[in-house]
Parts: structure tokens; sequence; C-alpha cells
């Protein structure tokens, strides 16, 4: 099973490479690209890219909202580009992951033209079309990016509903229409040979039938949405039925096709994993994001009860999965930022995501230590940052063109991008960072082929220690009789890590990687009083 093994790179493909000039990144850019992620000496060393949406698309929510989903946007290229990049993709070890948007379409796609047309239309029964009550929308539902979820048509008198943009009418799942249309699309894909998808708020897909109001003051956040307990517009029983059937469509193909959803649970920021959505027996999807360390603070002993829970929550043959940065959150960088500390910081994470159980999806950019920049307001080009300015200015920070090198346009482009460049790009770039050993991509890197090269982490079971300082991570992985020893300093400051003399057998124990440079890998690490430098992180073998 390759996605429990693999280290996933999302790409957001309008930041990542530009290869025609006209300062969008593009699938020509991407296959440009390929032998930076895997397939060469110097590579990277990634083993599959999601991309977010490239399907035809309005770009009112830059892809997420699809208005033909058996074709590729212009701005990114044609279908032939696109069998050119999974070709090309393929032929270096990298599986590509499509994302799938199907909770809803762009308004402008052909089914949702048709069903807006007249009450009569055969197509009207595919989205989500209900009467006003007394001259007011239906329910109390909220749209995720603001106001009323529902819209009203004036020519044909009903309201419409949309759990994001209005112009990201939600289908009706509930029509078998829809779910067979929407299979066939699928197919469509995987005859093509895509590897996956990430399924994009996939628990949402399914509603209330009797459509009865969410309860409010349920939470406090930025958005009225936050307000709601959104019992009733998300997580309904019937999803799961839909994502069984989903499921043996994957298996009916060969080649170990994967999917992960996108699936956020309440409250807010609730570290807990939807582990229900990978169904009663694995038969659902094959991971669920665990977004929990978005919300972990830079403390040791946070990410110790995140894993800890996680480990807890899965059911028997589930797999884990671990982010700390996405094209809708501020990259952990800005989170944990801490003036100088930071890069060692982002060293100590960067050990975390590859060498914990589970598979680690590694956002574009982490691995240069590429910060998210705010977008001045006239640039803004995200419809969330359009609707809370300036409460909040949008999603446009952390989809920054890709740092390449340091000439104009960072190498991105040619032209000036359809977002600002970051500021350090002439510091903090690819080309300045592959030729400096103690850089962050090069930490990176190490990590990635030390990962790849080591059954332990890719398949071995992981035992989380006490560290009584409350300073350092610590664990071990462990497959078969083998065992590695992580240790995660995650202070500015010497310490010393004192390991229980009942959890290690009397082996000769040495250092297969620091991200000290003043250590030498190989050496022989005395137990059990190990003292770590500030930041230091260490795998360490026993032989
Ligand atoms: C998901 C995507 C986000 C998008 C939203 C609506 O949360 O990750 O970028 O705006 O769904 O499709
Ligand atoms: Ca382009």
């Amino acid at each position: 099973m390759w996605w429990k093994e693999a280290v996933v790179y999302q790409i957001y493909p309008r930041s990542f490479a530009d290869s025609n000039g006209d300062g969008i990144g593009d699938l020509q850019g991407i296959i440009e690209k390929l032998d930076y992620l895997n397939g060469n000496p110097d590579s990277l060393g990634v083993d599959a890219i999601w991309l977010s949406p490239i399907y035809p698309s309005p770009m009112v929510d830059f892809g997420y909202d699809i208005s033909d989903y058996e074709d590729i946007d212009p701005v990114f290229g044609d279908l032939k580009t696109f069998k050119k990049l999974l070709k090309e993709a393929h032929k270096r070890n990298i599986k590509v992951i499509m994302d799938l948007v199907i909770n809803h379409t762009s308004d402008q796609h052909p089914w949702f033209i048709e069903s807006r047309s007249s009450k009569k239309n055969k197509k009207r029964d595919w989205y989500i079309w209900e009467d006003a009550i007394d001259g007011k929308p239906p329910n109390n539902w909220m749209g995720a990016f603001g106001g009323n979820a529902w819209e009203w048509d004036e020519k044909t008198k009903q309201y419409y509903y949309h759990g994001f943009t209005k112009e990201q009418p939600d289908l009706n799942w509930r029509n078998p229409e829809v779910k067979k249309a929407i299979f066939k699309m699928i197919s469509y894909w995987l005859d093509m040979g895509v590897d996956g998808f990430r399924l994009d708020v996939v628990n949402y897909y399914i509603k209330d039938k009797k459509l009865r109001d969410n309860p409010k003051d349920y939470f406090k956040g930025l958005r009225p949405y936050d307000i709601q307990h959104h019992i009733y517009d998300r997580d309904r029983p019937k999803v799961h039925s839909i994502l069984k059937s989903f499921r043996k469509l994957l298996n009916s193909y060969d080649g170990d096709r994967m999917s992960v959803g996108e699936v956020f649970i309440e409250p807010p920021g609730n570290p807990k994993l939807a582990t229900s959505y990978y169904g009663d027996n694995s038969d659902e999807l094959h991971m669920a994001f665990n977004f929990a360390f978005l919300y972990c603070k830079w403390d040791p002993n946070k990410f110790k009860a995140a894993i800890a829970s996680l480990e807890q929550e899965l059911k028997p043959g589930d797999w884990p999965n671990y982010t700390l940065s996405n094209h809708d959150q501020i990259r952990h960088i800005k989170r944990y930022e801490k003036g100088i500390e930071t890069i060692p910081r982002m060293r100590i994470a960067a050990m975390l995501m590859l060498t914990l159980r589970g598979t680690p999806f590694l956002y574009y950019g982490e691995e240069i230590g590429m910060e998210d920049q705010s977008v001045p307001k006239d640039e803004i080009q995200d419809p969330l940052g359009k609707m809370y300015w300036p409460i909040f200015n949008g999603r446009d920070k952390s989809r920054l063109p890709m740092c390449w090198n340091a000439s104009e346009y960072a190498g991105f482009s040619t032209s000036k991008p359809w977002l600002p460049m970051n500021k350090n790009y002439k510091k903090n770039n690819v080309e300045v960072e592959a030729a400096k050993p103690d850089s962050l991509l090069n930490t990176y890197k190490k990590l990635l082929s030390i990962r790849r090269s080591s059954e332990i982490l890719q398949k071995g079971d992981i035992r989380l220690l006490d560290d009584p300082s409350g300073k350092v991570l610590a664990y071990f992985r462990i497959y078969k009789k083998n065992r590695l020893l992580i240790l995660l300093n995650f202070k500015n400051e010497k310490v010393q890590f004192d390991l229980d003399k009942h959890t290690h057998p009397k082996t000769k124990t040495i250092l297969l990687y620091s991200t000290d440079m003043q250590r030498l890998e190989g050496e022989t690490i005395k137990l059990p009083h190990i003292r770590l430098s500030s930041y230091e992180g260490m795998i360490i073998k026993f032989e």
C-alpha cells in the first residue's frame, strides 16, 4: 500500500511554477519541476503530489468552483499536458493525487445552468432548491464564506443552497443521478491513471432531509458561521453509504488508488480525528485528514497529546496521517515564528513530521521555510479575504509563488505573478538553500531519504516516552525487533533526556542523524543520559 509509506507534497498549481509567463503557475511548470521533487540524486524525494483543483473554473474560489469536471482549465494547460504530467511523474515514482470537489460545483457548470433554468428542468433536483417560508430562507444555515447559505433566484422564485460562496451551489447528493454522474467522472480520471483523490469538504455532501435549524451560540468564532453547531448541514449519516460505494469504485481499479478526505469536525479546533470517515472496517476513505497539529502550540506536550489521542482513536487497520500546513491555513513557519529560533524550530517540526507513524502531507515551500506574507488590500484575491477584510485578509498569504531562485520573480515566472512575491525571495529560495549544507531544504532532503530507506519509520509502531523536563518530545519507532529513538528538543537551551532503563535493551546505540551539524553521523550515543543541544533533533539507532 504505497500511500502508507508515501510522503505527499501538496502543490497549489497557481503558485508553483509558471511556464508561459502569464504570472500564473501551470501544469507544464510542474512538469519542469518534477526533477526537483523526485527521480534524481538531488531531488527532495517525495512520493506523491496532491494538486489543488486544475479543472475549468471561473476561479471565484480558485478552482474550488468547477464548471467542467472532465477537462483542464486553460490557465493550467490542457488534457494532453495533464497526461504528460502523469507520465512524467510516474517515471520518477511520483504518484498524482487530484482534488475532488464534489460537494458543490460552480454556478457556471452546465448542470447548474440547466437546473436554474426552470423548476421543471430535469436537472432541477440535482441541486438543493427550496421555497421561501414567509418570504425568508427555509432555515438558519449559514455559508462558510459569509451570510446566509440560501440564495434567492428571482426567475424561478426559489432559494438554492450554497455552503460556500453563492457561486458554489451545493449538489443534491440524495439524487441518484448526481451520484451516477459524479462516479462516472471519477472513473474517467481513474482510467487515465490518476493515483488518488483528496476529497474536498467530504463531510458536507449530505444535509438534513428535514432542513432542521442548526443550534446557535455554540462556539465563538470569526464568522457568523462559527457560532452554529453544524449538526444538520454536515456529518449526516447517509454520507457514509456514498463513501462506501466510492471506496468500492476505487478498489475495482488495480494499482491501489487512494483517497484522503478533508474533514473538520466540531467544535472548530477539535483535535479529534474523524475516524468515522475511515468506515467501519476501513471500507470508506483510506484516510481522513488529521488537522490536530494545526492547533498545537510550540510545546512538546501538546504534540505528544495530539499523537497519543490520534493513536488511541484509530480503529484497527486505520492509518494515521499528519499535516502542519496547507492552502487554507497560516503556514506553520508563521505559527511558530520566533526570530532566529524560527528555522531551528522548522527543523524540529520537519523531523517530527517525517519520523511519525503515518503519512505526512507537506505543503509546497515549507521545505525552504517560505513565509506567509500579508497581501495588501487591493491585491487580495481570496474571496474569504475580500469578505472579511480587515478582520481577516484571507488565505492568499499562504499561497504565494514558490521561490526558486534570486532572479526577478524568483524563477517562478517571467512576469508579475498573480500574488505578490515573497519579500525574502532573494535570500530564501531553492537555489540558495540547495547550495548550503545546513539549510532547511537540506534537512528535509536528508530526513526524507532516511525515511525512505527505513522500514522502521515507514511501517513501525510508535511508543511515546515521558520527559519529566517537559522540553523534549521523545518516542520509539519499532518494527520487528528493530528500533529507533527520536528525540526532539523544543527549547532554545541544552537539555538532558534520561532514558528509563526499562525501555532500552542493552545494545549499541548510534546516531543516525542529528540536526546539530557539530555531531557526527555514526557517533556512539551513551545511554541512559542523552544531552541535546538547543533545538536539537536526533534519530538514534539501536543495533
Ligand atoms: C475546502 C478547500 C478550500 C475551499 C473550500 C470550498 O475547505 O480546502 O480551499 O475554499 O473547501 O471548496
Ligand atoms: Ca502560466
